[in-house]
């Protein structure tokens, strides 16, 4: 399958729930979020008002709403999303897929790279390389978190939406990424969802 044929489905489905995203997972389904990753970043030394960073997959800008970094830049392939973000106060926002703009980055242009809540939407190989690449672009931290999708969710996602999604729980990490397993979310089949929470400081 090409990127685009893999992202398009992806774009589709995040576009019709846009206006509503950002007001779910606040008050519902990753209401953990808030709590755990600002607690991750002041544990390892991140004064967030001396950073920039990029968020991929950014969706509405949630990260915005629960850190309070020098500045953001948004990348997502669903315009809608970008929407919600651009109003959220994202500075830069690019909508395209992140294996691209990755690519297109230089080294270390970045003080942080975020990737919440949407490695699920990339296959093994793809991943590998993102997180090669996040290494990359950003001189101080990485952050992501994978997402413990059940069998019965892949298959809602393939049937509803023809989009492939991947449990990376457990997901073969490079040296120096500490992760640990803590609150997830509720999945619309009503499953809880595990999370895991994947922290690396570059220097
Ligand atoms: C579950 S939402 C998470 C959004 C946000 N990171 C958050 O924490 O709320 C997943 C997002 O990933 C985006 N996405 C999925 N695959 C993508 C890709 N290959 N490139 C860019 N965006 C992608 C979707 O459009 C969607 O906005």
């Amino acid at each position: 399958m090409t990127p685009e044929e893999v992202y398009t489905p992806v774009a589709e489905f995040y576009n019709s729930v846009a206006s509503e995203y950002l007001e779910r997972v606040q008050h519902e389904a990753h209401s953990a979020f808030p709590t755990i990753v600002p607690k991750i970043l002041g544990e390892h030394g991140i004064n967030q008002s001396d950073y920039n960073v990029i968020d991929l997959a950014c969706g509405a800008g949630f990260l915005k709403t629960y850190t309070k970094f020098n500045s953001y830049i948004g990348v997502d392939v669903a315009e809608e999303m970008l929407g919600e973000a651009s109003n959220n106060g994202y500075d830069m926002l690019i909508q395209n897929d992140i294996s691209t703009v990755l690519a297109g980055l230089g080294d270390a242009v970045v003080d942080g790279a975020f990737l919440m809540s949407a490695a699920y939407f990339l296959s093994p190989h793809v991943l590998s390389e993102t997180i090669i690449q996040m290494r990359r672009v950003a001189n101080k931290f990485i952050c992501f978190t994978f997402d413990g999708v059940t069998p019965a969710l892949i298959k809602e996602y393939k049937n509803n939406g023809g989009i492939d999604v991947y449990n990376h729980i457990g997901f073969p990490l490079p040296e120096g990424i500490e992760r640990f397993t803590a609150s997830g979310w509720t999945a619309d089949t009503g499953e809880e969802i595990q999370v895991e929470y994947c922290f690396g400081l570059l220097q």
